[in-house]
């Protein structure tokens, strides 16, 4: 350590979510030193709900890193997730019958939970409550995090940033308006998810009802998650628990919506649906990672995996640095990130444009989608395509 307030790391990590855990342990494990600032204070952190449906690929990542064994303990695998459409037999998307592997649905928090386990048990250094959090330099050879920590101001010298932050983060407003391009899709709906204390049906269902879209998962064998499209502006208030139930049973097919078993909510939101992404996702020696880059609507669970790919590389890349003096992987870092993360965006959109009501589907469109859906129904070759996709295609060499 340098002077009393002065730090010095190998890789300077900007946020302690999934995408900077991950990273620190990664790095860690190529023996890369690296200090996390996190602006919350960790119980915060693990207060969040978020979706964990695993991509095989993100299932062997977490396994081959030593962080995998609660997943393996706690997570649900299962061949696929269903899409039931109304009036028409439920379809799956067997990811093991054209991958090979199966997903797991294991709750981000959980995975969120083991990484800061890890952390620990490893010295790892993370700031929490690190406040008003900057970035200097970051386009010079000697990049500097300055941060507030208990009133006092320090700085952490360092050789990359990854800005691992999310959407509202610091990171990528660093970047220049004239070095950065963003894509966006706002959806005209929300979604009100809820968690219960009950059994839950069992597998992951997409449901696609002309009264909207609604979704049965699971975190455990007694614990379900369950949402339903809802207006953008809708109110908590509006939705006690009985009206949630009814609208999301009226959704489902009668055989699934009778397996629903019913309770008192432990936790209910709402959340905006988007479509986003920045490029590039490197800035002279600042790397951004998952959310700080791009954000998918739910609808695919991409979300968590995409951040999770992107680690993989950006690690790659920096032990390949320090290591063997290397920079091919980080040159490449923002373009190979970034054909994932658009195969994401795009399957994600497209499933989210199928799946739910938009305020300006006319009749014709309602034909157009039911017939995508007995496209899908009919032909292994989309179910093949569509099942790749949603698994997630391997990643790039
Ligand atoms: N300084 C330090 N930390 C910050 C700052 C800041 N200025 N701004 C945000 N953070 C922290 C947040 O408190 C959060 O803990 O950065 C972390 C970013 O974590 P996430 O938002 O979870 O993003 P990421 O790690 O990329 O994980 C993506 O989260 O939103 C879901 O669907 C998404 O599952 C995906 C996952
Ligand atoms: C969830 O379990 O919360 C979940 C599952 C699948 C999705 C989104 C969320 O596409």
């Amino acid at each position: 350590m340098q002077g009393a307030q002065e730090q010095r790391t190998q890789v300077a990590i900007i946020g302690g979510g999934p995408a900077g855990l991950l990273l620190s342990h990664l790095l860690h494990l190529g023996g890369i030193d690296s200090v996390v600032l996190e602006r919350q204070s960790r119980a915060h952190v693990l207060k969040r709900i978020r979706a964990g449906v695993l991509e095989p690929g993100s299932v062997k990542l977490l396994r081959d890193a030593g962080v995998g064994q609660r997943m393996d303990r706690e997570g649900h695998v299962h061949d696929g997730s269903w899409i039931a459409w109304q009036d028409r037999e439920p379809f799956l998307i067997n990811t093991k019958a054209h991958c090979g592997k199966p997903m797991v649905s294991h709750g981000q928090t959980a995975i969120t939970e083991e990484l800061y386990r890890v952390r620990e048990r490893d010295a790892g250094l993370i700031v929490d409550e690190a406040e008003n959090v900057r970035l200097d330099d970051i386009t010079g050879g000697a990049p500097k995090v300055t941060y507030e920590k208990d009133g006092a101001t320090r700085t952490l010298a360092c050789d990359f940033i990854a800005g691992c932050d999310g959407f509202h983060g610091v990171s990528r407003r660093c970047i220049p308006a004239r070095a950065l391009r963003t894509f966006e899709r706002a959806y005209p709906f929300g979604w009100l998810g809820i968690m219960s204390e009950t059994p839950p049906v069992g597998e992951v269902i997409y449901a696609r009802h002309e009264r909207g879209f609604a979704l049965a998962s699971l975190r455990n064998p007694m614990l379900s998650r369950y949402y339903i499209q809802c207006d953008v502006g809708a109110d908590l208030m509006d939705w006690p628990d009985d009206r949630f139930w009814e609208e999301l049973k009226q959704r489902f097919p009668p055989e699934i919506a009778d397996k629903i078993v019913t309770g008192p909510s432990i936790e209910k939101s709402i959340a905006p649906l988007r479509s986003f992404v920045a490029e590039p996702m490197r800035y002279g020696r600042l790397f951004l990672a998952g959310d700080a880059a791009h954000i998918v609507p739910p609808t695919g669970a991409k979300g968590l995996n995409l951040a999770i790919s992107d680690v993989f590389y950006l690690q790659r890349a920096l032990i390949a640095h320090f290591r063997h003096g290397d920079d091919r992987y980080l040159e490449s870092y923002s373009d190979m990130a970034l054909r994932r993360v658009w195969g994401a965006v795009r399957l994600s959109w497209w499933l989210t444009k199928l799946l739910h009501v938009f305020p300006d589907d006319d009749e014709f469109e309602m034909r157009i989608k039911t017939s995508e859906f007995d496209y899908l129904h009919a032909s292994p070759n989309a179910q093949a395509a569509l099942a790749e996709q949603y698994a997630g295609l391997p990643f790039e060499e």
